[in-house]
C-alpha cells in the first residue's frame, strides 16, 4: 500500500502539519496578543505597520529608511510594538524585511534583545541568509542567550533543512543541559524522522517522551499517525487513539483531517467518515476557512459527492465571501468525483462573481474540458483568460501539451511547446519522457521540420544536449535531407561532438573539417 503522502490531499495535510511543527518554535516562544492588535487595527492606529507594509518587495535598506524616516518625525518605537511588526512581516512570508527591522532595532536602536526575540531572529536569519549564517549567530549569542528557545530554533533550523546529523546531536546537547525534555523539540525531531522515513526513530522518540514525562500534543498525534500509517501499521493508531484519549490530549481538527486521510488512502471509507464526522462537529463554530476546504477535499477523496456538495453549502452560508481557494477546492473535488457538469456550473459562478482574477481556476476548467475531450472548449477558454492575466501560465501549457501527446495529435502539441518557450523565467518543464516522445514521433514520420523546430524550442527552453541532436540528425537522415549549417549550429551550443554525433553528420553528409 503506499504512504498516505500519496494523492494531492495528504500532500497538502503533510505540507501543512510540517510547517506548523515549523511555526509552532517561534510561535509558542511568543503569543502574538491577538486581541490588542484587532483594537489597534480597528483604531488605525498602525500607520508604522502600514508604512512597512505597503513596501512590498522593495530590496535592503528600504525598512531602515522608514523607521529612520519614523523616527526623524518624531514616532514612538517600543520593543514590544517593533516585535509584533516583525512577528506580523513574517507571517506574510515578508523574511528579509522582518529580519531588516531586527537588525534596524538592535544596530540603529541598541536595542536589547530577549531570548525569544534571539530566538526569532535566528529563524530569520536562517530563511534569509541560510544555515551557516545561523548557525553563526547561535555560537556568537551571550551564554545567557543560549537557552531552551534558542536552543530550540537552532534545532528546528537543522530539522527543516534535514540535516539529521547535526539536529541528532544537537538535541542530545540538549539533553545534558537539561533542556529537551519539552514537547517543542521532540516534536521537531519525530517530524524529521518521519520525513527521512525513519519510522523506528519516531517511535523511540515517542518512548523518550513517555519516560521523560513530557505530555504529547495534537501534533505528536499527527506526527505518530503519519509515520504508523507510511510504514502500514494502521491498526496501531487506534491504540494511539486511546492512549492519547486516557493522556488527555486535545486533539485538533488536523489531527481528525491526518486521521481520515490515512483511512480514505487505506480504502477504509467509513472510517474516514466517522473521522470527518468528528472533525466538523470541532470547528462547527470556527471561523477558520481551512477545515472546511479540507472537509470537502477528503470528503471527494472519500468518494462521497452529496457530502462534498453539503459542506461547499455550509461554506457558502457560512462565510461572507467565499474565497478563491475554496473555490479551487470544490472544482478539484467534482472533477475527481467527475461531476463535470456541476463543475462547469460552479466555474461559472466564480467567472461572474470573483474580486481576482485565478489562473488556478481556469486551469480547473481547461482540466475538465480536455477530461472530456473537449478541445475546442478548452482552447476557447485559454484565449479568454488571455485577456486577464499578463502572462501565459505554465500549467496551462502543459495541460494542453500532454493532452495532445496523448491523442498522439503532435502537430498541436509542438505548438504548445512553442508556446511554452514565450513563457517568462523558463518557467515551462519539459521532462525527458516529454521529450522522448516528440524525438520518436518526428524520427517515424520524417519530419525533418518538426524536429527542427522541437530543437529550437528545448535550446530556447535551456535543455538542448547531445541526445536532442543525435535524434534531429537520425530524423534528417529518414527524411533524406541534409542541412550544412548543423555541425556548426551544434558548436554553437557547446555541444561536444562526440563519436555518435560525428558518424551521424558524416553520414548524412557533412564533411567536417
Ligand atoms: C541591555 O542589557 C545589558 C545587560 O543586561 C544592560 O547593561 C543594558 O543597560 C541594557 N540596555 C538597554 C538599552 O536596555
Ligand atoms: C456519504 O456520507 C453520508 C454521511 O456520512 C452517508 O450517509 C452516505 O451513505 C455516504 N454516501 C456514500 C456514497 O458513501
Ligand atoms: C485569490 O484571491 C485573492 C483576493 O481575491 C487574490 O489576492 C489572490 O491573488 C488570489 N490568488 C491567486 C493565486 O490568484
Ligand atoms: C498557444 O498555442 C495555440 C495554438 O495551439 C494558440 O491558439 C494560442 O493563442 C497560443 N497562446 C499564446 C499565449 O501564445
Ligand atoms: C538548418 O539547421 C539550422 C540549425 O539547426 C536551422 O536553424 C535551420 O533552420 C536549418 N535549415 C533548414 C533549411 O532546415
Amino acid at each position: 500500500m503506499a504512504p498516505p503522502a500519496s494523492f494531492a490531499g495528504a500532500r497538502l495535510l503533510l505540507r501543512r502539519l510540517l510547517s506548523t511543527a515549523t511555526e509552532a518554535v517561534t510561535e509558542a516562544a511568543a503569543p502574538a496578543s491577538n486581541a490588542a492588535a484587532k483594537a489597534a487595527k480597528k483604531k488605525g492606529a498602525r500607520p508604522l505597520y502600514r508604512q512597512l507594509s505597503a513596501l512590498g518587495k522593495a530590496g535592503e535598506g528600504s525598512v531602515s529608511r522608514v523607521m529612520n524616516k519614523w523616527v526623524r518625525e518624531g514616532g514612538t518605537v517600543r520593543v514590544e510594538d517593533l516585535v509584533k511588526h516583525v512577528k506580523d512581516l513574517r507571517k506574510y512570508k515578508r523574511h528579509a524585511h522582518a529580519l531588516e527591522l531586527m537588525d534596524w532595532m538592535v544596530n540603529a536602536r541598541g536595542m536589547n534583545m530577549s531570548h525569544t526575540n534571539h530566538a526569532i531572529r535566528l529563524d530569520l536569519i536562517h530563511k534569509v541568509r541560510g544555515i551557516q549564517a545561523a548557525e553563526n549567530y547561535f555560537d556568537d549569542l551571550p551564554d545567557p542567550a543560549k537557552n531552551h528557545r534558542t536552543y530550540g530554533a537552532l534545532l528546528n533550523c537543522y530539522c527543516s533543512e534535514k540535516m539529521e546529523e547535526k539536529a541528532a546531536d544537537l538535541y542530545r546537547k540538549m539533553d545534558e543541559l537539561g533542556i529537551a525534555s519539552s514537547t517543542l523539540p521532540i516534536n521537531n525531531l519525530m517530524t524529521l524522522y518521519m520525513k527521512l522515513g525513519q519510522h523506528r526513530k519516531v517511535d523511540s522518540l515517542f518512548e523518550e517522551m513517555k519516560v521523560k514525562n513530557v505530555k504529547p500534543v495534537s501534533l505528536t498525534c499527527c506526527i505518530l499517525m503519519t509515520s504508523y500509517a507510511a510504514s502500514n501499521k494502521i491498526d496501531a493508531i487506534e491504540e494511539l487513539l486511546k492512549e492519547m484519549a486516557e493522556k488527555d490530549v486535545d486533539l485538533q481538527w488536523s489531527a481528525y483531517s491526518t486521521l481520515a486521510s490515512i483511512y480514505v488512502n487505506a480504502n477504509l471509507v467509513e472510517k474516514a467518515e466517522s473521522a470527518l464526522k468528528k472533525l466538523e462537529e470541532l470547528v462547527c463554530d470556527s471561523d477558520d476557512r481551512q477545515p472546511f476546504d479540507f472537509l470537502m477535499s477528503l470528503y471527494a477523496s472519500a468518494g462521497n459527492l452529496s457530502e462534498v456538495n453539503r459542506v461547499w453549502g455550509v461554506i457558502k452560508a457560512k462565510f461572507f465571501k467565499v474565497t478563491n481557494t475554496s473555490y479551487l477546492g470544490m472544482l478539484q473535488a467534482l472533477y475527481k468525483l467527475n461531476d463535470l457538469d456541476r463543475l462547469k456550473q460552479i466555474f461559472e459562478e466564480w467567472e461572474s462573481s470573483y474580486e481576482a482574477y485565478d489562473m488556478r481556476l481556469t486551469n480547473m476548467m481547461i482540466r475538465a474540458h480536455l477530461k472530456s475531450s473537449k478541445a475546442e472548449e478548452a482552447e476557447l477558454l485559454s484565449e479568454k483568460a488571455k485577456e486577464k492575466v499578463e502572462e501565459l501560465d505554465s500549467k496551462t501549457c502543459e495541460l494542453f501539451l500532454d493532452y495532445y501527446v496523448g491523442k498522439g495529435d503532435m502537430t498541436s502539441a509542438l505548438k504548445w511547446v512553442e508556446n511554452m518557450t514565450k513563457l517568462p523565467k523558463k518557467a515551462g518543464k519539459l521532462d525527458q519522457d516529454r521529450i522522448h516522445k516528440f524525438q520518436k514521433y518526428f524520427e517515424e514520420h520524417k519530419d525533418a521540420e518538426g524536429a527542427e523546430r522541437f530543437c529550437k524550442c528545448l535550446r530556447t527552453l535551456g535543455c538542448i544536449d547531445g541526445r536532442a541532436y543525435e535524434s534531429l540528425l537520425r530524423t534528417y537522415l529518414a527524411a533524406g535531407k541534409t542541412n550544412r549549417s548543423l555541425r556548426q549550429q551544434i558548436k554553437d551550443d557547446k555541444i561536444e561532438i562526440c563519436y555518435d554525433i560525428g558518424k551521424l553528420l558524416k553520414r548524412m553528409g557533412d564533411k567536417g573539417r
